[in-house]
């Protein structure tokens, strides 16, 4: 990527030395370019923070190199075209909204003229003009989250780093923020989003890193990373065993029993005939075979299971809305 608004180079964080050492990350590539949604997705712990807050020069990274617009991060100067708006954060919760963005926006720089054109502006993209002037301390939490999006804003950035920005909101109040974050991005703002919920990362990112335990195990467009296999749905009577499941593999890229059938990963739309061949051999009767597509969470399950080297992952939390035949698309928003 040529001038990438963020990148990130090579980069390693140890928390701590000797026995108490925590490697929070780990030879870490990635890039964005500008005008990008890039979300970063992981488990609690995987380093996404630790990340952010190295690129805002809040943590000193063990090794490597960040940029944020061509700028080392380790410049003052890099944080000038940036916005943040960090995780669980605590607003002084006596101020009124309004009165919350002016004094973030003096405390930037901003003049009072600016300020007064500016505020009004950003409560009505974030949808509080009409709570503008109540204590922040009667907000809901997608309003102060809302308002989190808002202090970002106040000095005109271009780059926007959010932490979970939509942790502990619901439904409603997490479309509400998508629908700002693609507001933003209409404007041509670059943003970088650390999230553990896969439906916010599916819904709006272009692209998407996934961390575990401190290593960017997958990275590409959510096309890209859900493109990567076919997948089939089987149910058959009797349901599959281990020793059938071995067979599988000797055609599918994955096999994995599921309720009433199995689910098989494959290289071609033709490797299903080769599947139901073998099936059909071993006096395995199918009753039903539905095509199915990839989703983000096959994949960050997929993911995070190889980068743990651990058991087989299972697949229960999607079994019951993907039953039918035609495959979910994976951007399909609300
Ligand atoms: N200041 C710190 N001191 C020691 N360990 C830390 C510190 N901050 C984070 N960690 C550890 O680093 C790892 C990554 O944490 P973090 O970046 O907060 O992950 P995430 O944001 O993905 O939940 C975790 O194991 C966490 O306990
Ligand atoms: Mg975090």
């Amino acid at each position: 990527m040529s001038n990438p608004a963020i990148a990130v180079e090579d980069l390693h964080k140890t928390y701590g030395s000797g026995s108490r050492a925590v490697v929070a990350l780990e030879a870490v590539n990635l890039a964005v370019a500008a005008g990008e949604i890039y979300g970063l997705l992981g488990c609690n712990g995987a380093g996404k923070t630790t990340l952010v807050k190295i690129l805002l020069d809040i943590v000193r990274p063990t090794r490597g190199r960040t940029t944020v617009l061509g700028v080392s991060t380790r410049s003052a100067a890099a944080r000038r075209p940036v916005g943040y708006l960090p995780e669980d954060h605590r607003f002084p919760d006596y101020r009124s909204g309004a009165g919350l963005l002016d004094y973030y926006a003096a405390l930037s720089g901003v003049n009072a003229q600016t300020r007064r054109k500016r505020i009004p502006e950003l409560l009505k993209l974030t949808g509080l003009a009409d709570a503008a002037q109540r204590k922040v301390r009667t907000y809901s939490k997608g309003m102060k989250q809302r308002l989190g999006v808002a202090q970002a804003l106040v000095h005109e950035p271009r780059v926007l780093f959010l932490d979970e920005p939509t942790d502990g909101v619901d439904p409603v109040g997490r479309a509400h923020i998508r629908d700002i974050l693609r507001q933003l991005k209409g404007q041509g703002m670059t943003i970088f989003l650390n999230s553990h919920l896969l439906s916010e990362v599916e819904r709006l990112c272009d692209r998407v890193g996934i961390l575990e335990k401190g290593k960017l195990v997958r990275e590409g467009t959510l096309e890209a990373l859900t493109r990567g296999a076919i997948l089939f749905a089987l149910t058959t009577v009797p349901p599959l065993d281990e020793a059938l499941r071995q067979a599988l593999l000797e055609i599918a890229v994955s096999a994995r029993q599921v309720a009433g059938g199995c689910e098989v990963e494959l290289r071609s739309d033709a490797d299903l005939d080769r599947v139901i061949d073998l099936l059909r051999a071993r006096g395995v009767s199918i009753r039903s075979v539905a095509s199915k597509r990839l989703s983000l969470e096959d994949v960050f399950l997929q993911a995070v299971d190889k980068g743990a080297g651990g058991p087989a992952v299972h697949h229960e939390a999607h079994e019951d809305h993907e039953k039918g035949t035609t495959p979910p698309s994976p951007s399909s928003s609300s």
